[in-house]
């Protein structure tokens, strides 16, 4: 069996601190705000596995697509010896590109969720003799440090998830993954693309309620962390396309006027009848914004791939 590593570069109780000062800041602020990152605990984790499969939600499906037809092309031009991958989770799509690089190092999967990355860890590095995984608790937005192993590397950073970030927090994560870089590295990036409201929408606010359940989840997070009295039925699930920012905002309207306790932060707060609490941006991309971005950032793109309806695209670029 080949090694498996974990290394830890977050504190224990970093998440305990983390989600007070967000929930402390957003919650104060005009309007009130709430980070997409606290969705995920287990429960809301196996809800967003869920709307992966809404006949709704098509980006996971569309990426898959690419991702299948791609990964030896990516394999080649980057002939990457090490692939690290950002909010890898169930390394689940990863396998494709693994497959599709036999002569790879080290897989270094990183992600806040240190059940997510041993259970899926132990089992990539019992599948794959020769393979070493090197796991990191981080959070990826943050600082990171890679492990000391062979180039080319090859960062991953899958589902567009970069578009729960907002404009100037995608140019300093870009230019922080450019600085754990060598030239010759790259950057293998999943964007959604901007494409008709009204599909972009129904991703959003699925007809089975699956989503409404996951942006509630957020509530049951903050009583359960924080001792909150948030109740999620008092809230309705609200999704919407912003044309000027071409990104879904997900916000949690209240249905009546309401004050909520966080006992932890020492903390009330009111709610009118009808405030939207904003628990997500999801920017959708064009190839000519996705290029400029990179630039900026000190990467070249040279490849863009999208599936066959052009609803999702990858983009390689490199260092
Ligand atoms: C995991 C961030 C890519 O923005 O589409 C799914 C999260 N939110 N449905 C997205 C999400 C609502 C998802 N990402």
């Amino acid at each position: 069996m080949s090694p498996f590593l974990l290394t830890r570069t977050l504190p224990e109780d970093a998440t305990d601190a983390a989600l007070r000062a967000d929930v402390l800041h957003g919650l104060t602020g005009t309007p009130k705000t709430l980070p997409p990152k606290w969705f995920y605990d287990a429960h809301g984790s196996e809800l967003f596995e869920k709307i992966t499969e809404l006949p709704e939600y098509y980006p996971t499906r569309a990426e898959r697509e690419i991702l299948l037809a791609r990964a030896g092309e990516i394999a080649r031009a980057s002939g990457a010896r090490t692939l690290v991958e950002l909010g890898s989770g169930s390394s689940e799509k990863t396998r494709h590109l693994l497959d599709a690089l036999p002569g790879l190092h080290t897989y270094v999967p990183v992600d806040v969720s240190e059940s997510a990355l041993t259970q899926a860890g132990q089992a990539l590095a019992a599948e794959r003799p020769g393979l070493g995984v090197h796991a990191l608790i981080a959070d990826f937005t943050g600082s990171l440090t890679l492990p000391d192993t062979p180039g080319p590397r090859l960062v991953a950073f899958l589902g567009g998830t970069i578009g729960n970030l907002l404009p100037a927090e995608r140019a300093a994560f870009l230019a922080s993954v450019r600085a754990l870089l060598s030239p010759g590295d790259a950057l293998l990036l999943g964007t959604d693309l901007v494409k008709d409201e009204s599909v972009l929408v129904a991703a959003y606010d699925d007809a089975a309620g699956v989503t409404a359940a996951f942006n509630k989840n957020v509530l049951n997070v903050v009583n359960r962390e924080l001792e909150a009295d948030f109740d999620p039925d008092a809230f309705d699930h609200v999704a919407l396309w912003d044309t000027e920012q071409e990104w879904i905002e997900m916000r949690l309207r209240s249905r009546a006027a309401q004050t909520v306790k966080i006992p932890a932060l020492d903390l009330a707060v009111h709610f009118a009848r009808g405030e939207e609490l904003r628990t997500e941006v999801s920017a959708k991309f064009r190839e000519d914004g996705v290029r400029a971005e990179l630039a900026s950032a000190g990467f070249a793109l040279t490849h863009w791939w999208t599936d066959a309806e052009g609803r999702f695209a990858l983009s390689l670029s490199v260092a």
